[in-house]
């Protein structure tokens, strides 16, 4: 992360902002989670249809992307659509599933030339067949990126996640490759939709709700938890920066004393 920090243009380059020159550079949380929530109820407030708050919803993550990588967060994880999320109505469904090549179509170069690195968490197969193109190009076209991780949380569902990864366990225990006594933490973190990324270390949730809606029940062990009142197509770069602030306050134990 240090070496991500140093190694960021000057700051005329990139104009730091009065919170952000607050934080402290060498305690960014590596990992960052969000859960997106309220994006219904601010177009509700306004008499609108819900996916206009999905529509201006998109637009904050374009400016949270920017932000924290810019900040030197090593992954970035965004809670799109979950596997329960397809209980809602068609229509709203299938707005959502064009969200992401909307957002691509005008963010994909803009996501090459900031060196970020797209990723999809969550199960591709359920996926509508325009909106799986779309990740996927995109996964593709940033793969040799070595900058911030972006990482989609799309139709993702941790008890789902956890199905899975028993599955493949067992079927490597079968298959005789390791033994049951073989299985550990590194085993089971490994069979996860998150393999080979670090856990988060700081969990955001806007919109009120204080639950985790099956989301990383695994990987948020020992997360710190911001929630705010604030409705997701309402949230900016400050609120962002302020949940940062509060993390660099938390004192991490692990357990320990
Ligand atoms: C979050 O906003 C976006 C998704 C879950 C896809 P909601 O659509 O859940 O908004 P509220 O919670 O109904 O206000
Ligand atoms: C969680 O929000 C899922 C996403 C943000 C994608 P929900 O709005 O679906 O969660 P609940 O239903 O309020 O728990
Ligand atoms: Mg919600």
């Amino acid at each position: 992360m240090l070496k991500k920090w140093t190694n960021r243009k000057t700051e005329t380059d990139y104009p730091l902002s009065e919170e952000q020159k607050e934080l402290d550079p060498h305690n960014i949380p590596n990992h960052v989670a969000i859960i997106m929530d309220g994006n219904g109820r601010w177009a509700k407030k306004r008499g609108l249809p819900r996916v206009a708050g999905h529509r201006e919803g998109m637009n904050v993550i374009k400016k949270i992307v920017k932000r924290s990588s810019r900040l030197g967060v090593g992954v970035l994880t965004l809670y799109a659509f979950s596997t329960e999320n397809w209980k809602r109505p068609k229509p709203e469904v299938d707005f959502l599933m064009r969200l992401p090549e909307r957002f691509l179509k005008s963010e994909l170069p803009k996501l090459i030339e900031e060196n970020v690195q797209v990723r999809i968490t969550g199960s591709r197969e359920a996926l509508p067949g325009h909106t799986r193109e779309a990740v996927e190009q995109a996964v593709e076209d940033t793969r040799n990126n070595d900058g911030m991780v972006l990482n989609f949380a799309l139709n993702y569902g941790s008890r789902n996640e956890m199905v899975q990864a028993i599955r493949q366990i067992y079927s490597r225990v079968e298959s005789g490759e390791i033994t049951i006594d073989d299985v550990s933490e590194e085993t089971v973190a490994s069979a996860l939709m998150t393999e080979g990324l670090d856990d988060p270390d700081l969990l955001i949730r806007t919109s009120g709700e204080i639950r985790l809606s099956n989301f990383m029940l695994w990987q948020l062990a020992y997360a710190e938890f911001w929630f705010t009142d604030v409705l997701w197509p309402d949230f900016t770069e400050h609120h962002f920066e302020e949940a940062l602030a509060v993390y660099q306050k938390r004192t991490r134990r692990y357990g320990g004393v």
